[in-house]
């Protein structure tokens, strides 16, 4: 099939150049064109494992293209796929729609035969009809199906997730469009499991499943808090619930909070939209503003590290707003450095991949080391806030003959407690003594 995916961010990218694995064949369009330049010229535009390779061999075989132009994509397009952002509006908290709608109305023209428009973006519930008849609008002759086709992929495991997706939303009322998207992903096996819904839900799915996953990212944050002050370890309790199967043990890792450009700005947008329709989500809402004091909160667990006394220097471990990507949006790590330089206190940072993407955030208000080691020299304490897999490796022996005084606050549970404290460290977790 010939698939057009407009947008090359998180989702566009390690989408396009699966389809193009699956044997479609795939034009990505981006109105960037320093983007597109790069992308021809065999870059990769962020950081995801695996794409690189992914889209390196899709190139080669011809099957993955990149372009700017609407007009040479989009006519013999079977499926549109539109993947833009839909950030935070500035004023409403609600999505922005604005970049779906130019992408509508720029796709509109270029439409020819019967297509099947496809939104991938998370969306408010309705954009299909908007969209749908915005399309109609600029090009009354069009004749196309719009399709919500929700996306679950996580970053850092974009590649992996699209290719063993749990589960695959398909909202529409059209026959035509979901066998023409059944037929898109038709190598994958009966074990993925396909859900046909009306478009609506199929949009409402999407913002109920990330605002449940923060939900319980913040329930376990609340009981680490418990654990912390009852002697509980949330690590233990935490195996414990999630061994009930109607609860999962997935999303029970407590830390400095969630952040990246889905959860926080989708909770929000839930709420937004909630209140719209005269609906309260107290659960959603209590989730949105436990997880804007947490970063306050473990800020100042940081300033206060047991036994630091005065603290002038802070080594920061991680950056970007979880393990597996370059992306520093929504960030816990980058607000709980805010509070911290707030406070007046030395920032060192390392990250091993988001050090370019964070450098343009903070030019020389903080410094950037080399290597994790390098980050720790002269410290008064260590905070780890991403769980990057080589922090778990972290020489402690090392460590300590590096820094000034002895503290780490491990906001991710990463290092082996009583391993530190044997390395003379005064050590502190994320609820548990
Ligand atoms: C999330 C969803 O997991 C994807 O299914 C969805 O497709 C995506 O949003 C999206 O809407 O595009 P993502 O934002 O990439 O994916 O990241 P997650 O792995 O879900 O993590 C989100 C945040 O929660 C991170 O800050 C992470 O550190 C935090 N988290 C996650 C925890 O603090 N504890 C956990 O147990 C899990």
């Amino acid at each position: 099939m010939k698939i057009t995916v407009i947008g090359t961010g998180y989702v566009g990218l390690p989408s396009g150049a699966g389809f193009a694995e699956l044997g479609h064949d795939v034009i990505c369009v981006d109105n960037d064109l320093a983007k597109v330049a790069l992308l021809r010229s065999g870059q990769v535009t962020l950081y995801e494992a695996g794409l690189e390779e992914l889209m390196m061999r899709n190139v080669a075989s011809g099957r993955l293209r990149f372009s700017s132009s609407m007009a040479d994509s989009v006519p013999q397009a079977d499926v549109v796929i539109i993947a833009v952002g839909t950030p935070p509006h500035p004023i409403t908290k609600e999505a922005d729609m604005k970049y779906i709608r130019a992408a509508a109305i720029e796709l509109a023209d270029h439409l020819s035969g019967y297509t099947v428009v496809a939104i991938k973006s998370t969306v408010p519930v309705g954009t299909g009809d908007e969209i749908e008849a915005l399309i109609h609008l600029k090009n009354p002759e069009a004749q196309f199906d719009m399709v919500s086709l929700p996306e679950f992929l996580r970053e850092g495991y974009a590649v992996y997730d699209f290719f063993h997706p749990d589960r695959l939303v398909i909202g529409t009322d059209s026959e035509v469009a979901r066998n023409t998207i059944a037929k898109l992903y038709s190598s994958f096996g009966p074990e993925t499991k396909r859900l046909f819904v009306n478009r609506r839900s199929s949009e409402a799915i999407k913002y109920a499943s990330n605002a449940f996953l923060a939900v319980k990212i913040h329930y376990i944050n609340e009981m680490a808090n418990f654990c912390e002050k009852t002697g509980a370890d949330v690590t233990e309790v935490a195996k414990g619930m999630g061994m009930d199967e109607r609860i999962g043990n997935r999303f029970l890792n407590p830390g400095p909070g969630f952040g990246g450009s889905c959860f926080p700005k989708d909770t929000i947008a839930l709420v937004t939209m909630a209140q719209k329709n005269g609906v309260k989500m107290s659960l959603i809402e209590a989730t949105v503003e436990g997880n804007t004091k947490r970063k306050q909160q473990v800020a100042k667990r940081i300033l206060e590290a047991p036994g630091s006394g005065d603290v002038h220097k802070i080594a920061v471990l991680g950056l970007a707003f979880k393990n597996g990507t370059d992306d520093c949006r929504e960030s816990p790590s980058l607000e709980i450095i805010n509070h911290l330089l707030d406070a007046g206190i030395s920032i060192v940072a390392y990250d091993p991949k988001a050090m370019k993407v964070a450098k343009q955030i903070y030019g020389d208000r903080i410094e950037f080391a080399s290597d994790m080691y390098a980050a720790l020299k002269d410290a008064d304490v260590l905070a780890i806030l991403t769980e990057w897999d080589e922090f778990r490796d972290l020489d402690l022996h090392k460590a300590a003959q590096l820094m000034n005084k002895l503290n780490i606050v491990d906001c991710r549970n990463i290092l082996n407690p009583s391993l530190a404290r044997a390395n003379g460290f005064s050590y502190s977790s994320i609820g548990r003594a």
